[in-house]
């Protein structure tokens, strides 16, 4: 098996979450990528299927050390495997340090437009949403620092989620900019879940900065969430791992994770993420480049044959966001014109709160010859919806 990323795989009738849908129709919506996941990781399984034997399960040392190392050998970070705990996935651990660091009526501030689900965590849980929204400043989102200071320092708010990079504006935040972020929080005593599935996909020359890697201030009120899901696409290995450095705020999680259960891992979860951070560094760079292809090609094709839309230069995911306000501020009627003539499944950007009425979100995981399909969908769509 090699790492083929122009391979067009056939996921209909898989029970696919993403490609349960109309026979013509194109996904390219929810965060999961058309590849094939790096061998080692398929071998990895193999062998621990071979075995025949799936009972309850301890997380060994060598899992801890295999988060470590990825860290070390990718993001310039040494966690110790003492700050780690594994989490059957990164939403379910937010929603739990939620109920746990946070009280019913608090405010948990996040940067809208942001992940979808992180509203359904808070408000699920009976806590409000406080959006510090992002601005986009011509083509760059940028944080409002002083409205993030001043909803910081509302008294209801306790926690913050953070998008470290952002979906779905691709965003790769800055040390400094990560650095002011915990100051603000230190200074009104407010705890940062820093979420950071999306770190591992970047740009060459664009590698993201862990929050907690930042400064000490931020490494002492921060809860770090890691998985190789979205990096390897396995996301239905359910595994992840929270990174807590500060010993009272890791016990208080701790506490949550278990008694929500969140904390045993299912029988091919330890072998698949230690195969994939000891063995996968290879397939990231190259799926990377890969990646950063297909974004300059949807750059170049919307700028020749859609320039009423403009794209918004993220350095990292595989999620790209396109501005539609010149053709409509209602997203969600634009994507489901595309995908009444088209085919063509995209995220509306009003799922993400904020200014997403007026843009649209494509994944561009996908084999070349499948994302010009998308392209040409794309283009016949916004020409059909214009007329
Ligand atoms: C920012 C972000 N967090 C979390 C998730 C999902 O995490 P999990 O499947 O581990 O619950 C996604 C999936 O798209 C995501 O984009």
């Amino acid at each position: 098996m090699t790492n083929d990323f122009s391979e067009m795989i056939d996921r209909r009738n898989t029970n696919s979450v993403k490609w349960d849908v109309g026979a013509d129709e194109l996904p390219m919506w929810v965060a999961d990528m058309d590849f094939r996941t790096a061998p080692a990781i398929v071998e990895a399984i193999k062998q621990k299927a071979d075995t025949g034997i799936f009972g309850y399960e301890e997380v060994p040392d060598d899992y801890f050390a295999a988060v470590q190392h990825w860290y070390t050998s990718e993001h310039n970070w040494q966690p110790q495997p003492c700050w780690m705990r594994f989490v059957t996935g990164v939403v379910p651990a937010i929603s739990s340090a939620v109920r746990r660091i946070s009280n019913v009526g608090d405010n948990v501030l996040i940067q809208a437009p942001v992940y979808n689900i992180f509203y359904n965590s808070i408000i699920n849980n009976g806590r409000h949403i406080l959006s510090s929204d992002l601005v986009n400043n011509d083509g760059t989102y940028e944080i409002n620092w002083a409205d993030l200071a001043a909803k910081m320092a509302a008294p209801l708010t306790t926690m913050m989620i953070l998008c470290n990079p952002h979906n779905p504006v691709g965003k790769v935040w800055q040390p400094a900019e990560l650095r002011r972020i915990a100051e603000l929080a230190a200074a009104n005593h407010v705890t940062v879940f820093s979420d950071e599935i999306h770190g591992d996909i970047t740009d060459a020359g664009h590698g993201y900065t862990p929050f907690a890697a930042a400064s000490d201030t931020a490494a002492n009120l921060s809860v770090t969430a890691v998985s190789p899901s979205k990096t390897f696409n396995v996301a239905a290995l359910h595994a992840a791992t929270l990174i807590i450095p500060n010993e009272r705020l890791r016990n208080i999680v701790d506490r949550g994770i278990n008694t929500d259960e969140l904390a045993e891992p299912n029988a091919f979860a330890i072998p698949g993420t230690i195969a994939a951070y000891t063995q996968g560094a290879d397939w990231v760079h190259a799926l990377n480049a890969t990646i950063t292809a297909n974004k300059q090609a949807l750059t170049k094709f919307v700028a020749a044959n859609i320039p009423q839309l403009h794209v918004i230069t993220g350095h990292a995911t595989y999620l790209v966001w396109i501005d539609c306000g010149e053709i409509s501020h209602d997203s969600v009627k634009l994507c489901q014109a595309i995908r009444d003539t088209t085919g063509l499944f995209l995220s509306d950007g009003a799922e993400y709160g904020g200014d997403g009425d007026h843009y649209l979100r494509m994944n561009v995981a996908c084999p070349p010859d499948r994302l010009q399909d998308g392209l040409n969908r794309l283009a016949t769509g916004i020409k059909n919806f214009q007329k």
